[in-house]
């Protein structure tokens, strides 16, 4: 069985013509070569989540997701989406023949929605969704109560809402400890709303307590300082996640100010050892562009969330050179066309008039 069916055991039981699969999943572990000598940490590993096929880990969720649609026989999605989410449903559900609703915030990246109406979806953008608590939950009420009137609940990547597509982000985990011992193991996430943190520690959880010799890794919550909803409250011991009424951070994909898996993440994270840390977004960008220019990995700035907090988690002693570190690289570069801008400003590519002014500049720049 190809893509995350290959965990088919742990996943949520759906009959083998119902699963639905673009190859997500098995993405690389690579071990930092430059980037890890530059900040002092021996060993570095990046999870490659940007290259799914949608380009980020939202296809783990959208691969079960749309299988449980299959398997109930529902031909519509509905779906609230940052991009990512509704990019990898818009996916799945072409693939699958079903209609996809996708109500986004508002301000999401045009890369995203552009995608998502390539794979054929209906893009939904309501002023202040996702960005004033108010219309974000007064518009989610309503849209929850009129997708279960027409029998098919609202996909949101957060365990408080779509348990069973969240139980496909936990096979990250499975695939860090089938490469990777977890003795020592930091492993470093960024979070919004907090599913993807609680997907992990429930993953290594769910090995270590099949095998106690696995051990568990010490989980970090990595948030941008404009939606710190859970890193600081992680970080101050606190039970409780802390909603805010507005998220001021640009990093798309983090601007969560309501609380969805916030609670579970500080009890998850705090069990395993792991702790909050909070990241300015020019932090996020000067990491998103070290990524790409240091070491071959081109991401969106959410994507790099988690390598700006392993920067500040050295800068402040948290973590030692020893330590063993995996950074998750959580969605694509080509996701967002003005990060990509803001990364290339001050550099050009050359047009010349003639053949030898191109050769002059290869010699000159050799
Ligand atoms: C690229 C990327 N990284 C991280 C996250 C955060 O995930 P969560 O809201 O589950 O914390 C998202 C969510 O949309 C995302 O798109």
């Amino acid at each position: 069985m190809k893509g995350i069916w290959k965990y088919n055991q742990w996943l949520p039981a759906v009959e083998e013509q119902a699963q639905v699969t673009l190859g997500e999943g098995q993405t690389p572990l690579i071990e930092s070569k430059l980037l890890s000598k530059e900040i002092g940490l021996k060993k570095l590993f990046f999870k490659l989540e940007n290259v799914n096929p949608t380009g980020s880990y939202k296809d783990r969720f959208a691969a079960v997701a749309v299988s449980g649609l299959m398997s109930g026989g529902i031909k519509n999605c509905f779906a609230t989406s940052s991009g990512n989410t509704g990019a990898a449903l818009a996916a799945y559900c072409a693939a699958s023949a079903i209609q996809c609703f996708v109500m986004v915030v508002d301000g999401a990246p045009i890369g995203k929605l552009e995608q998502m109406l390539c794979y054929g979806a209906h893009v939904l953008m309501v002023k202040g969704f996702g960005k004033d608590l108010t219309t974000t939950s007064e518009l989610m009420r309503l849209y929850a109560e009129t997708a279960e009137c027409l029998g098919s609940p609202v996909q949101i990547s957060a365990y408080k809402h779509s348990p069973m597509g969240m139980s496909g982000v936990q096979t990250i985990a499975y695939e860090i400890a089938e490469e990777l011992s977890l003795q020592q193991l930091h492993i470093f996430s960024p979070a919004g709303g907090g599913g993807l943190l609680f997907a992990l520690a429930k993953g290594f959880n769910h090995i270590a307590s099949g095998d106690s010799r696995h051990g568990m890794p010490k989980v970090h919550c990595v948030q941008p300082e404009g939606n710190d909803t859970i890193a600081t409250p992680l970080r101050s011991q606190k039970k409780h996640a802390q909603a805010l009424n507005e998220s001021t951070t640009a990093i798309s994909g983090l601007q969560v100010p309501n609380i969805l898996d916030g609670d579970d993440v500080i009890s998850a994270c705090s069990k395993s050892g792991g702790t909050g840390f909070v990241v300015t977004d020019d932090a996020v960008y000067n990491a998103q562009r070290l990524l790409s220019s240091r070491e071959g990995i081109f991401c969106e700035p959410a994507g790099a969330v988690a390598f700006a907090g392993v920067i500040e988690a050295l800068r402040a002693g948290e973590i030692k050179k020893e330590d063993p570190v995996v950074c998750l690289v959580t969605g694509s570069g080509f996701k967002d066309p003005d990060s990509m801008k803001r990364m290339a400003s001050g550099t050009a590519y050359n047009y010349f008039k003639t053949i030898n002014e191109t050769f002059e500049f290869i010699r000159s720049n050799v």
